[in-house]
């Protein structure tokens, strides 16, 4: 059997996850796992069409496709993301329909399901058999009950293709079909009341997205800044070296004009608006190299306080794992993501009225200092890195450890709450006397769950 494997590692040969490949092919040697370097590579893909096609031959050729990529916030890396819009824009899918197709992901285990929703969701767009995903945490290959899942799965994948099983659709197409936004405006003016506000989008070929960011600025009487991302001279997606790992030096620092914008634009702005149109399963490439650079302050939560919201032409509702990337993203930045606005109403007068309420809220809240609590998304992320940043990865990630310290993250290890420690010891040995533990569950418990927090409900100076 002939499996091509679409690496999206920026880092080719040397990836992690290529590893996990290597194990397997190891394994079944009557078996060809011919890797591609996709991510490594995407200039080359995208300026030789000869070296497109030839990849698209490979895949037409093949027995099935594992898609083999590390996790980059939340997703694909953006090189990645470019070579499936290249897919779709030179009318390569057809190569793809009716192929099997699998998942391995490799990562720090930080939002993985977004990253595998998004893969199943264009396997199931390009008309794939997906049949399954695997994604191990980076490290796990050493462990040898990883080890004998892989193999398994990959056994699984090559089963699924010689018996051509039934593989299930996860994903409905999207249907979309925008009406022509005319904005109408005739809204009372807002004041920034001083508030620094930056509108950010990727692109304004697309009208109604144009059209939306017009009637959010126009909802102001102060000018508001917008930078179009193709103005910025931005080099290149993340390469994943991790050199801004010891004091967020990037390799590309000095040498584009990404650093810059992100410094004094995005860090310098009380609220920041981000535009763009959906494409695919996501927002464009352009976006993704975006939220892949930012990485240039590794996982370093720097827009704390700042006040978010994002306007989107294209199917929103039709894509809740774009929606909830976007929010994890922001939980994660310790941002207040205030609300999103799209294209998606049929009246251009509720489009209107929707962006020009966003723009009220997001003044209103800057000016509040409102941040709501952050939901599973965020707490997932921030455990997960806590322990992360605190021992497995403290190196290479060293600016992460000393802002996590200033920032008093790992104060909230339970071991660290000695006072909670010492009252679990004490119940612990109660509940010893079965008379006293009757008790406890029986007439105290969900009192005694409220009796603090009921004392600042009572509290008349509070
Ligand atoms: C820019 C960047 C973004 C990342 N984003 C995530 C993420 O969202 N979630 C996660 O768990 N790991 C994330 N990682 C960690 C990588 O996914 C992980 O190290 C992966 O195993 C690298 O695989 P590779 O060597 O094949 O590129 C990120 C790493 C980089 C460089």
């Amino acid at each position: 059997m002939k499996i091509i494997v679409l690496n999206g590692s920026p880092k080719g040969d040397i990836s992690v996850t290529m590893q996990y490949v290597r194990y397997i092919q190891k394994k079944y040697p009557q078996h060809e796992l011919k890797t591609i370097n996709i991510s490594q590579n995407i200039n080359q893909i995208e300026k030789d069409k000869i070296v497109f096609e030839g990849i698209i031959r490979e895949v037409r050729e093949s027995d099935g496709i594992l898609w083999g990529f590390p996790l980059y916030v939340f997703a694909v890396a953006s090189q990645y993301k470019r070579f499936i819009e290249l897919v779709s824009e030179r009318n390569a899918v057809d190569a793809f329909a009716g192929k099997y197709a699998a998942v391995i992901a490799t990562s720090v285990k930080v939002s993985d399901r977004t990253a595998i929703n998004y893969m199943n969701a264009v396997c199931d767009d390009f008309g794939m058999h997906y049949v399954d995903s695997f994604s191990p945490h980076m490290d796990d290959l050493l462990q040898e009950d990883v080890r004998n899942n892989l193999l398994m799965f990959a056994q699984h994948f090559f089963d699924a293709i010689a018996e051509k099983q039934i593989t299930a659709k996860n994903f409905q197409p999207i249907s979309w079909q925008p009406i022509r936004y005319q904005p109408e405006a005739g809204f009372k003016k807002l004041d920034t009341t001083g508030k620094k506000v930056l509108v950010v989008t990727d692109s304004l070929e697309n009208e109604n997205l144009k059209k939306m960011i017009h009637t959010f600025r126009n909802s102001f009487a102060q000018d508001i800044e917008l930078v179009n991302l193709t103005d910025i001279d931005i080099k290149g997606g993340c390469l994943g070296c991790i050199r801004c790992g010891y004091n967020y030096e990037c390799v590309y620092t000095g040498k584009d004009g990404f650093i810059d914008f992100y410094n004094e634009k995005i860090l310098a702005s009380d609220v920041i608006i981000f535009a763009g149109t959906i494409k695919d399963r996501y927002l464009s490439s352009l976006w993704k190299k975006y939220f892949d650079r930012s990485f240039c302050k590794t996982h370093t939560p720097v827009l704390d306080g700042k006040q978010i919201g994002v306007l989107i032409s294209g199917p929103l509702s039709q894509v809740p794992n774009l929606r909830e990337i976007l929010e994890t993203y922001f939980e994660y930045q310790f941002a207040n993501l205030a609300g999103f606005a799209t294209d998606e109403y049929k009246s251009s007068r509720k489009i209107d009225k929707e962006i020009y309420a966003l723009a009220g809220r997001v003044i209103q809240l800057a000016k509040q200092g409102f941040k709501k609590p952050k939901t599973s998304l965020g707490v997932g992320v921030w455990k997960v890195l806590r322990d992360e940043i605190y021992g497995n990865l403290r190196f290479p990630f060293v600016a992460d450890y000393n802002a996590y310290e200033e920032l008093h993250v790992f104060d909230s290890f339970p071991q660290n709450n000695v006072q909670k420690l010492k009252h679990n010891d004490a119940m612990m040995s109660m509940l010893q006397d079965e008379k006293i533990r009757r008790e406890i569950y029986h007439n105290q418990l969900t009192i005694s769950m409220i009796s603090e927090i009921k004392k600042v409900v009572d509290d008349p100076e509070l």
